[in-house]
């Protein structure tokens, strides 16, 4: 696999038609999405924030501009093309989960395996395992009812990363939980950003979930009007010694190691 940036975005546009009216939703973005990235994403309501989402994740297009997921220009691909792009590279969770509400959790993960090829009974195993890292090894057989939001929310993690994505796109992930069921989430995200290297671009209206990510970029009105490398307490973005690249990109002294 490429080791080249996850996701490239040049000058993106998105103008939706609506009963005759055009509505700028993206006015020029550009961006790039590095492989374990931590990003939030932030702005106000209406400010793009989603409908960037959707353009990363290869749910819709652009309108202008060019974009590259995993060193594939969307532009050229077909739609069954770019389905399938989207189902090796790319996992989403949203506010609102969207489960299969008659469907058992390991079903639910299990499901993208499904158009992957695999057979049932491993994707039931693989679904079993990755439920078991969310935490809920003891819920395989539940309902979304018969679940808490929360765990919810874990079954929706844990179909979104059961293809083991480079990217994991969460759209204000604790938007619909509680205060501490959010956090919870939001600790197993980070964790599993470090664990599996996926990067996880996140949209959260929540300042101290912001201030918690390694790169923050702010919208307003379909546009990007900052993009900061933060340093949480206790990391350093930047070394000093000749120029080490945070993301291992510097040879080793001994050689590469990738
Ligand atoms: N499907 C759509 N059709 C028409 N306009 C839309 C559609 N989706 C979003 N918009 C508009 O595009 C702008 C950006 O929306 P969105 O990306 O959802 O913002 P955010 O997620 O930051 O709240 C808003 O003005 C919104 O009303
Ligand atoms: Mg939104």
């Amino acid at each position: 696999m490429s080791r080249g940036p996850a996701i490239e975005a040049f000058d993106v546009s998105r103008t939706y038609e609506l009963d005759g009216v055009s509505v700028p939703a993206l006015r020029g973005v550009s961006l790039t999405v590095g492989a374990g990235d931590y990003v939030a994403l932030i702005g106000p309501s209406g400010s793009g924030k989603s409908t960037l989402m959707h353009l990363l994740g290869g749910l819709d297009r652009p309108s202008g501009g060019r974009l590259v997921i995993g060193g594939r220009e969307v532009g050229t691909l077909s739609a069954p093309e770019l389905a399938r792009l989207r189902n090796e590279t790319i996992g989403f969770v949203f506010q609102a989960f969207h489960l299969l509400p008659r469907t058992s959790a390991v079903d639910n993960v299990a499901l993208p395996l499904v158009y992957r090829g695999v057979g049932a009974r491993q994707r039931r195993e693989r679904a079993a395992a990755m439920l078991g890292r969310v935490g809920l090894g003891h819920r395989l057989h539940h309902r979304p009812n018969q679940l808490s939001g929360g765990e919810q929310q874990r079954v929706a993690i844990a179909r979104a990363l059961v293809t083991d994505p480079t990217v994991l796109l969460a759209d204000e992930p604790t938007g619909n939980l509680d205060s501490t069921t959010g956090a919870a989430v939001l600790e197993l995200l980070e964790r599993l950003n470090v664990e599996s290297g996926v990067a996880l671009v996140m949209v959260t209206h929540d300042a101290e979930v912001a201030a918690r990510a390694r790169r923050r970029i702010a919208m307003r009105d379909g546009v990007v009007v900052a993009d900061t490398a933060a340093s949480p307490a206790g990391g350093t973005a930047v070394s000093g010694r000749g120029g080490d690249a945070a993301d291992g990109t510097r040879p080793a002294d001994g050689g590469a190691d990738a």
